[in-house]
């Protein structure tokens, strides 16, 4: 979800605006989801890098994120939606720890699409503290380390498609396991004014590709009919 600050830089307004608006078009992208056949999506709301942020922002942004757990909790639910948050808690406000507690037992039953939402993340953290757990284990094993730090206990899903708006073309420290096979997709797009159709043209390219896993391609299978 990048280019929150420079959408509302380029129309004079201070960064905070754009975080609200980025709000809705987070909203968008999990009302279009389900219809479009995603059943996970991750979001990259803070990362622990954003701590070097002016303190007004980080409050700001982290308010938005109560203010909108709290609020959306029963709406979630309603529709199927299951929300949980990854990243660490132990340096959050207390409250946004409690809203994300709330919104996490609320909606733990609902299985009609996973909103995972990073915050106070780091991918390198994450893997470290999986590794300080595990020497020996499979690569299972470790995934379901370092999805435990959901506070739910599923194991880390790999990601199909990694998609980051804002023009920038790196990782920035997200899900640096999970995408070790994602299809990775850049767009210009400033967050806020991301839509539907903009996720659609993103899994259209997706669909596109050939995904091998390291292997060759599958072979033509023969055409059979009775
Ligand atoms: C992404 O937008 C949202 C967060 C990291 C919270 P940015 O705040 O990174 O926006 P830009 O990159 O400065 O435009
Ligand atoms: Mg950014």
């Amino acid at each position: 979800m990048d280019g929150n600050g420079r959408w509302a830089t380029a129309r004079g307004l201070n960064r905070l605006a754009g975080h609200r608006k980025g709000v809705e078009a987070a909203r968008r992208v999990i009302e279009a989801a389900p219809t479009l056949g995603i059943r996970t999506l991750t979001l990259y709301a803070f990362s622990s890098d954003n701590w070097r942020r002016p303190m007004e922002e980080v409050a700001g942004i982290l308010g938005l994120l109560q203010y909108y757990l709290e609020r959306e909790t029963d709406r979630c639910v309603e529709n199927g939606i299951r929300v949980s948050v990854i990243g660490r808690r132990d340096r959050l406000p207390p409250e946004v720890t409690a809203a994300i507690v709330a919104a996490e037992q609320a909606t733990s039953a609902c299985t009609q699409l996973h909103v995972r939402i990073a915050v106070d993340y780091s991918s390198r953290d994450m893997i470290l503290q999986a590794a300080q757990q595990c020497a020996g284990w499979s690569r299972d094993n470790f995934a379901i380390a370092l999805g435990n730090s959901d506070h739910g206990g599923t194991p880390a899903p790999d990601v199909d498609l990694l998609l980051r708006t804002g023009g920038e073309k790196r990782l920035s420290d997200f899900l640096l396991w999970e995408c070790a096979y994602a299809e990775l997709y850049f767009t210009d797009r400033m967050w806020p004014d991301f839509c539907a159709e903009d996720l659609e043209a993103a899994l259209q390219s997706f669909r596109a590709r050939e995904r091998r896993f390291g292997a060759v391609p599958a072979p033509l299978l023969p055409a059979i009919s009775f």
